[in-house]
């Protein structure tokens, strides 16, 4: 079966210190309270990665992500990081395509090709997202939206390269926002990009792909959320800045 996975997205927030000690607390929390076979990924800024990758490389199923990386591989890029960079200090995983970076950073699908060639080649797992702001929601456009991203960003991979892909549907409406989807219309969206994904690469690896739900999920609305036949986890916001609510969407999948 596909991997249920819950990773935190800490964004610009927390400074080193405060950062060293929210990771402390969910490593501690994980291996008291955690059973079952789901991996908690803590997706922290650049300065926290070398640090955390000490402590994750103790804690069985807390794994390190970075929030982006660049799409070169080393040279003159004053001001960026690379794939091979945060995979040097321990980091597995590697968000692409946040709607924050399509939107505040101007990527496009074409740029995050390159970036999800560049973190698969280091044999890093990318978590790539996908989708709909509110007008493409209210104009029904979403599915075609969401279509034309994974064409754009991911479809490009062969079947081995895409077995790596975690997948994150996160309507751009429900970001940050308190306005979660419906567990219906999230299940809806998710049952579709298993479609598509099936559609390119066959019923096999559709099924084994890992697609998180994000925007608004907490401890109140996790349990119905991932209890949807194509939500395998959580791309978690400003609940992964508090260690127990946090935990407490982990434990969702508790055995
Ligand atoms: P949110 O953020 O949980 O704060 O809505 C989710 C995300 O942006 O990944």
């Amino acid at each position: 079966m596909r991997k249920n996975i819950v990773a935190g997205n800490w964004k610009m927030n927390l400074n080193f210190e405060e950062g060293v000690s929210l990771f402390s607390e969910i490593v501690n929390m994980v291996k008291d309270e955690v059973i079952g076979d789901q991996e908690v990924v803590v997706c922290a800024p650049f300065i926290h990665l070398s640090t955390l990758g000490k402590l994750a490389a103790t804690a069985a199923n807390v794994h390190i992500g970075a929030q982006n990386v660049h799409q070169a591989e080393a040279g003159a890029y004053t001001g960026e990081v690379s794939a091979a960079q945060v995979k040097s200090v321990g980091v597995n995983y590697v968000i692409l395509g946040h709607s924050e970076r399509r939107a505040y950073f101007g990527e496009t699908d074409a740029l995050l090709a390159d970036k999800t060639n560049a973190v698969l080649k280091q044999g890093l797992r990318p978590i790539f997202c996908i989708g709909e702001t509110k007008e493409e929601r209210e104009s029904n456009n979403f599915f075609a939206v969401i279509k034309t991203q994974l064409e754009g960003g991911v479809f490009h991979l062969s079947a081995t390269e895409f077995a790596e892909v975690v997948l994150a549907y996160e309507p751009v409406w429900a970001i940050g926002t308190g306005l979660t989807a419906s567990p219906e219309q999230a299940q809806e969206v998710h049952a579709f990009i298993r479609e598509t994904v099936a559609a390119k690469y066959g019923a096999e690896i559709a099924d084994q792909t890992t697609i998180l739900y994000g925007g608004s999920a907490n401890p109140s609305n996790a349990s119905t959320l991932f209890a949807q036949p194509d939500i395998d986890g959580g791309l978690i916001g400003g609940a992964s800045l508090k260690s127990r609510d946090f935990l407490e969407i982990v434990k969702v999948f508790n055995k």
